[in-house]
């Protein structure tokens, strides 16, 4: 029996075994996908020691994505790329590190808007600077969008993702202080917001959707509540919009796949078990 684990501190709001549960029962995988709250002291310990537990691999969360990705032996090019580990394994006795999160972004855009949808889009404008910015920073460079603009709160985080990324991809990368945000929207074809506003508890992202130009998508990665304030605007508005839960869903698929030896499917079944499980109904 094959054992998978998400690691992480605090990690009991983890949404991840649900969604590895699922699949294992669909494919009649015999195999466990189990938390593990491991506090960052010890995670150094828990990286080194996880094959010698039993376990076949897992996923890595807040806090530990940084520390994963310099602890590893072995870290693929998109995790370099990005200083963040999200999915660990172990392949020739080494332990290797994977960030699938802009996969995850990538195909759930893909999903939402129909292939080929990038053609439309000229300008991108990603709210915030973080883990998760940086994550769809390199995804939306590598489909080769044109103009990728960054406002955050604090500039200088905008400024240094903007440094760290900008050689990796033909687009335009430039970082915008928070003030310019209405002339930015202005310009969008696509708006992302990556920060924590809009999450329950705390303010949302209160954007001036009426300057975006027709059609633009709206894109959070906020999944609690499902339907943002600031999805609700851009729909209110008539934009289009992507939800936050298909990145979560969609980052799951290559762990599983190298864990389980499965690839498995996002279908309508697995997200309505999760948004049932989002609204307290399981
Ligand atoms: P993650 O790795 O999940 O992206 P993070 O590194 O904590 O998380 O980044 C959170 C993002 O949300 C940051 O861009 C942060 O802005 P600052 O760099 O200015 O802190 C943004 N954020 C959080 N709360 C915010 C608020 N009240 N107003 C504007 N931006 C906020």
């Amino acid at each position: 029996m094959k054992k998978a684990f998400v690691v992480g501190h605090p990690i009991k709001h983890s949404r991840s075994p649900l969604i590895h549960g699922h699949w294992l029962k669909q494919y009649g995988i015999e195999g466990s996908y189990e938390r593990i709250d491991v506090a960052p002291a010890d995670f150094g310990e828990f990286l080194k020691t996880f094959p010698e537990r039993g376990f076949v691999g897992g996923n890595v969360t807040i806090p530990h994505k940084e520390a994963a990705c310099l602890g590893v032996d072995r870290r693929t090019k998109r995790a370099e790329r990005l200083g963040a580990v999200n999915t660990l394994w172990r392949e020739d006795g080494l332990i290797w590190g994977d960030n699938t999160d802009v996969l995850g972004f990538m195909a759930h855009l893909d999903r939402s808007l129909g292939q080929g949808w990038e053609e439309a889009v000229d300008t991108a404008l990603i709210v915030g600077a973080g883990g998760a910015a940086r994550a769809i920073v390199a995804g939306l460079q590598d489909r080769g969008i044109p103009r990728l603009l960054v406002i955050n709160r604090t500039l200088p985080k905008a400024e240094e993702l903007v440094r760290d990324l900008r050689d990796d991809g033909p687009s335009s990368l430039q970082a915008l202080p928070w003030g310019d945000i209405d002339a930015a929207l202005a310009t969008a074809g696509l708006v992302v917001n990556t920060t924590s506003l809009g999450m329950a508890g705390q303010p949302p992202l209160d954007l001036d959707l009426g300057i975006s130009p027709d059609g633009a998508v709206v894109a959070d990665i906020v999944y609690v509540p499902l339907r943002t304030p600031l999805l609700a605007a851009a729909e209110a508005r008539g934009l289009r919009t992507v939800d936050g839960l298909g990145m979560l869903l969609h980052q799951a698929v290559p762990g599983f796949a190298r864990w389980f030896g499965v690839t498995p499917e996002v279908t309508p079944e697995l997200r309505a078990l999760i948004v049932a499980d989002l609204e307290g109904r399981s």
